[in-house]
């Protein structure tokens, strides 16, 4: 049984397998339309979500499977003291698979150990966000053509920001990549995934507070909103909140190719004239975020894809 706790759960050859299974989807649904039938999703969120809860809701009932889950902690025996371990192994007799949100970093991962079904990271504390790692890849490959020899702006909150930790450690596994760190000095990306991420693999990176003089020079600019809730400090919040505004104006910058990026939900860091301006990629990720999440479903619960009839996951 296998789980995806960070997007390295997946070895880079299943994670394309996985990238090429959600564009057959999204190209042609039907033939997917019954193969969770019978099967049940449970959704269990600690912490507010629209987009992830939602899609991986839609992606299970488009398989023909159910769901269901609890959003909000309060909701959930959690508000009287019980352990993720404990929950998980006991949803594990009401579900096939669950997928898990949670403030504390590495919760899921705790839930992977008793669970007895296949548990999916949802977003975890400042951590990582793998299933959102999976639709980002997804967009850009589509927009760009390829995931390498890019050079990728991320800029906002590098720091809690978990969407940009996984994402630097998905981009790093393929060459050519430079990556470009866009944050004030308070809010620069954690040593670890430099550690983790970039070290390792030699990659070329800097680190700026300066949009503008770099938007020319990217392929690829992921925007982060400031992540209030992961501030211990509310005075150093609003020091830093609306630090970067993206309008159409400042985008004139950029190259004409080069989407915009952003996990959403957004604050004030993508105004809203930008919508309109084709570079805008943003809502083509939570479409994409359905089929990314079927196809996660499908891998985990090791059922082939009837068209190729292959699987996402080696052994
Ligand atoms: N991108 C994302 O994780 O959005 P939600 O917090 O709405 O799930």
């Amino acid at each position: 049984m296998r789980h995806f706790i960070e997007p390295n759960s997946f070895s880079l050859e299943e994670q394309l397998a996985l990238l090429d299974l959600a564009d057959r989807m999204e190209a042609d649904p039907a033939p997917y339309a019954h193969l969770c039938d019978g099967r049940i999703l449970a959704t269990l969120f600690y912490e507010p979500s629209t987009r992830t809860r939602l899609s991986f809701e839609s992606a299970m009932l488009r398989l023909g499977g159910k769901t269901l889950g609890f959003a909000g902690a309060q909701l959930s025996s959690a508000s009287k003291g019980e352990t993720v371990e404990d929950t998980a192994r006991v949803v594990s007799n009401y579900a096939d698979v669950i997928a898990m949100r949670h403030p504390k970093e590495g919760a899921p991962l705790r839930a992977s150990l008793s669970a007895r079904v296949p548990v999916i990271n949802a977003g975890d504390g400042g951590h990582a966000h793998p299933s959102q790692t999976m639709i980002d890849l997804m967009t850009i490959r589509q927009r760009k053509g390829r995931l390498d020899h890019l050079t990728i702006g991320f800029c906002g909150d590098l720091k809690f920001g978990r969407t940009v930790h996984s994402l630097t450690a998905a981009l790093s596994q393929f060459e050519g990549n430079r990556f470009v760190f866009i944050s004030p000095e308070d809010l620069r990306l954690p040593q670890y995934v430099k550690n983790e991420s970039l070290e390792p693999t030699h990659q070329i990176y800097k680190e700026t507070a300066d949009l503008e003089a770099e938007l020319p020079h990217l392929d690829v600019l992921y925007m982060t909103r400031i992540q209030q809730e992961r501030f211990f400090n509310e005075e150093e919040y609003l020091r830093l909140k609306g630090c970067y505004q993206l309008d159409e104006a400042l985008l004139q910058k950029a190259p004409q190719d080069m989407p915009v990026l952003h996990p959403l939900p957004r604050i004030d860091e993508i105004k809203k004239d930008v919508d309109d301006d084709p570079r805008a990629a943003y809502f083509d990720q939570v479409h994409n975020g359905v089929y990314i999440r079927m196809a996660i479903i499908l891998a985990l619960l090791d059922i082939p894809d009837p068209v190729t009839g292959k699987k996402v996951l080696e052994a």
